[in-house]
């Protein structure tokens, strides 16, 4: 019989992230973060080809990217709400880690899989800051997507992509948990052989 680890799977199973809006200061400091990256490394990773990598924003990296996404959103000719909506998540935010995907050039292995890698490492990186008591937030919104923002604002090279800005901050509210899936609606169960 497995031996369970009641704690880790009582925490899996009521997990759920905190909008980044009700995130505020206390923020983590460095010494907070390291554990918080390191559980996000180990991730799975087919080949070992680490197709991903972490950029820590804090200070004033942030409100640098906001202004930035404001600048690309009216270049874009996007409408005013959008604008705000890109530009809030940095501008309210005193602490984001960008999970960069940089797929490695391999043979074997396809983008896809090293990309599905990198969103591992996002929910990785997400539950690891909800265990150690952080309110914390997966996003992206159309800035993560804008090939001009992500190369003047993180570096990235082509072939990168942000495959999410996770914001870590202490909790001031717990709003209700969202509706979860219907489990039997999009789960088979195959025991037969015909
Ligand atoms: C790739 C990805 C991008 C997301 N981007 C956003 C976003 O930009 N804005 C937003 O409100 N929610 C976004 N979400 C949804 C939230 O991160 C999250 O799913 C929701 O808050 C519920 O999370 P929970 O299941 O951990 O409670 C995104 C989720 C994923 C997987």
């Amino acid at each position: 019989m497995p031996a369970p680890d009641a704690a880790a799977l009582e925490f899996l199973l009521t997990r759920r992230s905190r909008p980044a809006k009700t995130l505020a200061a206390p923020w983590p400091e460095t010494d907070d973060l390291l554990p918080l990256l390191t559980a996000a490394a180990r991730t799975p990773d087919h080949g070992k080809l680490e197709p991903w990598r972490l950029i820590v924003l804090r200070g004033g990296a942030l409100p640098r990217l906001a202004a930035l996404a404001e600048a690309r959103g009216a270049a874009l000719g996007l409408d005013p709400e959008r604008i705000a909506k890109g530009s809030d998540q940095f501008a309210r935010s005193g602490c984001a880690v960008a999970v960069i995907s940089s797929p490695k050039p391999s043979e074997k292995l396809t983008e896809v899989e090293q990309l599905l890698s990198a969103g591992a490492v996002c929910l990785a990186l997400l539950n690891a800051a909800l265990a150690a008591g952080w309110g914390a937030n997966w996003l992206t919104g159309w800035p993560a997507h804008d090939t001009g923002f992500v190369a003047e604002g993180l570096g990235l090279a082509a072939g990168e992509r942000v495959a999410g800005f996770i914001h870590i901050g202490s909790e001031t509210a717990a709003p209700p948990d969202r509706p979860r899936p219907d489990l039997a609606a999009i789960t088979e169960w195959r025991n037969n052989c015909c």
